[in-house]
């Protein structure tokens, strides 16, 4: 069996091939970095993977990693994935998300292949959700709220029109949140344990810089996502869409009272207005139960041990403070 990972450096990526290497000990799994990747989450996969260098937005360069990698499942996780940046540069998030995807399956039609194609989709893009809509179920309106959120419906509908109109395989999934240690600084919850862990050090002082403390998000660890990832390639009917999640909602105010709890020094709390968004998705809560009826997948970590663990791994990162003294000998 052949699996390729676009993405594979990243947070997702790195996960989803730990566990498949594990769980398939005889495939062989192929990832696409590109020459700038940083490759520090792939210490521990060391000689269980092959990297293929590919830029997802030029089409001979994803053919090229298709003919190299024969894949018989695909995992597109590559992506711009952070929120706030689409704002600044909305055409680099359109650009990258929609082309990357085009290619793949542009590339699979030249090609004359047909692996089971996994496209991670977002629970972004529901965006703005009434009330009396919660929980969310995989039929609920699609109001996107950024540029990334566009970006996921246009991610979304691509793969459910090369379905349709090519019979590819692809199976879409919409996670909503999900964290875990290697999590990016940027995304609230590594970035307020990263903060911590600085001020427990002692290099910056004990003030939690925040934004949107109101907006509530459905978490769930990514070492449970991965499974789910791989369930839904595996047992997810092509050409349909499931939501991955916990169904349990945070409000960001939450973790940081969490944070408290765990943290060594007492903390302040500041507000950064460079941190609010021009609109931010007030409230997502999925229903999975379609995907969970399909697989038999349900989370198993609890958040407030992801989050601990999160903490722990800036922890062991963020540096000593520094002496500024100078000694005179
Ligand atoms: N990043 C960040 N930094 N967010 C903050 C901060 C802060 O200092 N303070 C408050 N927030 C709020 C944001 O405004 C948002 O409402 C919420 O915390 C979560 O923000 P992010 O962690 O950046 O994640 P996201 O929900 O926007 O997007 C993540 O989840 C999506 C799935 O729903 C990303 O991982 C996306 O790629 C993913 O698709």
């Amino acid at each position: 069996m052949n699996i390729l990972i676009t993405g594979i450096s990243g947070f997702v990526g790195s996960y989803l091939a730990e566990y498949l290497s594990e769980k398939f000990s005889d495939a062989s799994i192929f990832g696409t970095i590109r020459w700038r990747s940083r490759t520090e989450n792939l210490v521990a996969l060391n000689g269980k993977i092959k990297l293929i260098e590919c830029d997802l937005k030029d089409f001979s360069s994803v053919k090229l990693a298709l003919e190299q990698s024969k894949p018989d499942y695909i995992f597109h996780l590559a992506a711009q994935s952070y929120v706030a940046s689409s704002f600044h540069a909305p055409q680099d998030t359109l650009i990258t998300n929609l082309t990357s995807e085009l290619n793949i399956f542009e590339a699979c039609r030249a090609l004359k292949m047909f692996p089971i194609v996994q496209i991670a989709g977002s629970s972004e893009e529901y965006g703005l959700v009434y009330e009396t809509e919660l929980p969310i179920k995989e039929e609920n309106a699609l109001r996107p709220l950024s540029p990334y959120a566009v970006s996921k419906v246009g991610q979304d509908m691509l793969g459910f029109q090369y379905f349709k109109s090519y019979k590819l395989p692809i199976i879409r999934t919409r996670a909503f949140n999900h964290s875990g240690p290697r999590r990016g600084y940027v995304f609230v919850e590594s970035n307020f344990s990263k903060q911590v862990a600085e001020m427990e050090k002692g290099i910056v002082p004990p003030v939690l810089k925040v934004g949107n403390l109101s907006a509530i998000r459905d978490y769930t660890d990514v070492r449970d996502i991965v499974k789910a990832y791989w369930l839904a390639a595996e047992k997810g009917e092509p050409g349909e869409v499931y939501n991955i999640c916990s169904g349990k909602g945070y409000a960001i105010s939450a973790i940081v009272e969490m944070l408290q709890k765990l943290s060594e020094v007492k903390i302040a709390i500041e507000s950064d207005l460079s941190r609010m968004r021009p609109s931010d998705v007030p409230v997502l809560i999925g229903d999975c139960s379609k995907f969970k009826s399909r697989t038999g997948w349900s989370p198993e970590i609890r958040f407030e041990k992801t989050l601990e663990d999160i903490l722990n791994y800036w922890r062991e990162r963020v540096p000593e403070r520094i002496s500024t003294k100078t000694s005179v000998s």
